[in-house]
């Protein structure tokens, strides 16, 4: 019965893992606003006029201008739950089948070659739709 020691000592140290480094790390909206704002990760600004981000430096310190591509994302989290906030960050096509919103967290029917992840990864997903969240 070695292996279900083994087995539940995993599970223990599984569960101690999620308790403690990752809660802390995902969902921290302050990290969601800096990927958002930048221009290299999120880059949301450039389609997306954001208030709270108005005067925010990216990562090349510009305090670039937001565009208007998209809607303003201004009392964003009054239109849409946690979990619709986050599908519009991970695949925007599950919301809006048709969008020109990127997906930021597959590489689902795209074409894209380099580099071949998604352009945020779980963590970075939790940190902007915490940070949407807050958008009220
Ligand atoms: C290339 C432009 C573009 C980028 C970059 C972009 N979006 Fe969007 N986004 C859109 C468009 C266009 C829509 C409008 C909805 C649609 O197409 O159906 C949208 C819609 C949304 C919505 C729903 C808004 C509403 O009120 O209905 C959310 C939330 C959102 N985007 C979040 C983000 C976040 C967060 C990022 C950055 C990680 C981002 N977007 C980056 C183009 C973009």
């Amino acid at each position: 019965m070695k292996l279900i020691r083994i087995l539940s000592s995993l599970a223990l140290c599984l569960s101690l893992w999620t308790s403690t480094g990752t809660t802390q790390t995902l969902s921290d909206p302050e990290q969601g606003l800096r990927i958002m704002a930048n221009r290299q990760q999120g880059n949301c600004v450039t389609c997306h006029q954001i208030s709270v981000l108005r005067d925010a430096k990216g990562i090349d310190g510009a305090t670039g201008k937001q565009g208007d591509f998209g809607p303003s994302l201004d009392g964003v989290a009054n239109r849409y739950s946690l979990t619709q906030l986050r599908e519009w960050v991970t695949d925007a096509r599950r919301i809006s089948r048709h969008t020109l919103m990127p997906p930021f967290g597959t590489l689902e029917g795209t074409s894209q070659a380099s580099p071949s992840r998604p352009i945020l990864n779980l963590e970075e997903i939790e940190n902007v739709t915490a940070a949407l969240a807050t958008l009220r």
